[in-house]
């Protein structure tokens, strides 16, 4: 079964075509980094409108490359939520046409579970229970699946998603956007242990708090200024991200154990950073729990993803109404 899988909840207009869930014959992203760069966040009107001008003709790429043709498709997988409404719509507006107008069944996908099942594509089905870690521009979730389809949140962000504290000290520290990748660049020539950033360990278990961290860095490094030194930025993007990953991973294995599973699934753009993938991998192996983690370029946006959770949704017998709408706060579960 040949999808054509579309995502466009955030600030990447993305396209792909999957067969059966695992082949990936086209998978284009149109990144929209340059037109928000300027203002050091995604603005949603100008992201909905890029969404519009760059669909269709990913689209035509996405079949070219594919070597498909419409008539090839048998059936729409597009994200329905959570994200920002007038993105959603554009690809929801553009899924809804092409299943209406080529009789297709239409899925869809929540962006979430997209990401759980970029792990899928790269390393075929994953038997459940597991607990999965979400972490993103938009997300910070520790989520337990005790079966298919079927998602218990245990924990989430109180404040900043990672990917969003990533990008605040990235900026602050005068790097492009986003910024997550760039810190991780300058953090792998510095010394994590140079400075003790505080650990947000929240009360409630599973739940994150990174807003106090992200002032502990520029309390620091302003301090260091008004005394007249310049701290090494690498020092401090260093010790920034062991201060993230470290209650990441702490908190995710510890989910793992007290739910009694074996298998940790890790999805979302900030799983693309190094030192989270290497300390993850680590202690996962210590504690005897098989780790899944997507290969860096599935676990930011894509539309191979979607394609794939709309495969297993639809071999399950799901059908999306025609009429379905954008879900921007639609829970997991
Ligand atoms: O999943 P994603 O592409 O979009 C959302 O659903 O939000 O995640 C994007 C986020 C951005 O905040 C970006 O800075 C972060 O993922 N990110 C990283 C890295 N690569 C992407 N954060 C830390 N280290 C990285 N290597
Ligand atoms: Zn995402």
């Amino acid at each position: 079964m040949r999808i054509l899988g579309i995502e466009t909840s955030c600030d990447e207009t993305a396209l792909a075509v999957v067969d059966d869930g695992r082949a990936v014959l086209a998978n284009l992203i149109s990144s929209q980094a340059h037109l928000h760069e300027r203002f050091g966040g995604v603005v949603p009107e100008v992201a909905s409108r890029a969404h519009l001008e760059n669909l269709n003709p990913l689209l035509d790429l996405a079949l070219r490359e594919s070597g498909t043709t419409l008539k090839d498709i048998d059936a729409i997988a597009v994200t329905v939520g959570p994200g920002l409404v007038g993105a959603l719509l554009v690809g929801i507006t553009a899924a809804k046409a092409l299943a209406f107008a080529l009789g297709l069944p239409l899925i869809g996908v929540h962006h979430l579970e997209g990401h759980i099942y970029a792990n899928v594509l790269a390393h075929g089905a994953i038997e459940p229970p597991f607990v999965a870690f979400l972490v993103s521009g938009g997300h910070t979730m520790l989520v337990h699946a005790p079966e298919p389809f079927r998602y218990r949140i245990l924990g989430q962000t109180l404040d900043d998603a990672a990917g969003e504290a990533f990008d605040k000290v990235a900026r602050f520290l005068g790097l492009g956007f986003p910024g997550g990748p760039e810190l991780d660049r300058l953090a792998m020539m510095g010394d994590p242990d140079a400075i003790r950033f505080p650990r947000a360990v929240t009360q409630r278990g599973y739940d994150f708090s990174l807003s106090g961290l992200k002032t502990a860095v520029v309390r620091h490094v302003t301090a260091e200024r008004g005394r007249g030194r310049e701290p090494a930025l690498e020092d401090v993007a260093a010790s920034f991200q062991e201060a993230v990953v470290e209650v990441q991973v702490d908190k995710t294995l510890a989910a793992a154990r007290d739910t009694g599973v074996a298998t940790i699934v890790l999805g979302g753009g900030v799983v693309a950073n190094t030192r989270l993938r290497a300390l993850m991998s680590t202690r996962a192996e210590q504690a005897g729990i098989r780790l899944f983690t997507p290969p860096p370029e599935l676990c930011t946006d894509n539309g191979a993803m979607i394609a794939c959770a709309g495969f297993y949704r639809l071999s399950r017998g799901d059908r999306t109404a025609l009429d379905v709408g954008a879900s921007p706060g639609l829970p997991l579960g």
